[in-house]
């Protein structure tokens, strides 16, 4: 196959910013070269520039969905920056409210979202959580919702949970399944996952006590991200918790927030 014309590369990218926000700087070519090239050897197509007439072409919505797929960074673990969960834990105690609703928006394969699921039930076990509460996870790729769906994880991606939290929620993989574990059905009943491309106007859903939105602001250039916040900061109450990632500082926007802490912020004015 021919190699990816710096041309190509860039109408590639400049639909992934027109669909989902995504930015590419040119150092990222390689990389989006070894994404789409096994595809498209797949697909028995004779390069980028076919690849690229077929998900601009607007007939394969289900390709340009797969592009979609391959392009995005999915990274993500349980309990991943622990302190944000210190944070809603504090908080919850602090407060006691009775009901939570919680958003984890950009939630790739879902860990984050059972993650916030775990600490509920647990808080709720010692009957110091909300009785009410549930968990939404969205992203925009499909492939990473499915998976989210089934709740099957590779056990090193549970590796900041304890055995004893482990054994509440989760079960073991034997023989072929070694190695994975599940959640429970009983976590699983309260986490949902839907799609939602933050890039556009989202309805539907919300509003919500908590917002976690980290790891995906990364992706998009200054006037998207700030875009993105207000938007999302939109659905979550005043007086709500919103987390970004701790490497993203902080981001210009609208909406008044108090800081507290790295990537933890509270929605309102100082008082
Ligand atoms: C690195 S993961 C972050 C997962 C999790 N929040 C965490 O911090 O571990 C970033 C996720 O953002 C999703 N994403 C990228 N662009 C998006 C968009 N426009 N709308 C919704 N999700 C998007 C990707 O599909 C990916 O699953």
């Amino acid at each position: 196959m021919n190699p990816l014309r710096d041309d190509t590369y860039r109408q590639i990218t400049g639909l992934m910013h027109e669909v989902c926000g995504l930015s590419f700087a040119d150092s990222k070519k390689p990389l989006v070269s070894s994404r789409l090239s096994p595809r498209i050897q797949r697909l028995g197509m004779g390069g980028f520039e076919d690849y690229l007439a077929l998900i601009t072409s607007g007939q394969d919505q289900g390709e340009l969905q797969v592009a979609i797929d391959l392009l995005t960074t999915n990274e993500t673990y349980f309990f991943r920056e622990p302190a944000h969960f210190d944070l809603l834990q504090q908080e919850l105690l602090a407060t006691r409210p009775t009901s939570l609703s919680v958003w984890s928006a950009a939630s790739s394969f879902g860990d984050e979202a059972y993650s916030v699921a775990m600490l509920l039930a647990d808080l709720q076990l010692r009957t110091q959580g909300p009785a009410q509460w549930s968990v939404l996870g969205t992203d925009i790729s499909d492939r990473v919702l499915r998976s989210a769906a089934q709740a099957i994880f590779p056990q090193e991606r549970l590796r900041q949970v304890s055995d004893e939290r482990l054994r509440r929620h989760c079960l073991r993989g034997e023989g072929e399944s070694e190695g994975l574990v599940q959640i429970k059905e009983s976590l699983r009943r309260r986490v949902h996952f839907g799609q939602v491309n933050l890039f556009h106007p989202i309805e539907g859903i919300g509003p919500f006590d908590v917002v976690f939105l980290r790891n995906v602001l990364i992706y998009f250039d200054p006037p998207t991200k700030t875009a993105v916040v207000d938007r999302v900061l939109k659905l979550l109450r005043p007086g709500g918790l919103f987390f970004i990632g701790t490497a993203e500082g902080r981001v210009p926007c609208e909406t008044p927030l108090q800081v507290l802490g790295p990537g933890a912020f509270r929605k309102g004015a100082v008082s």
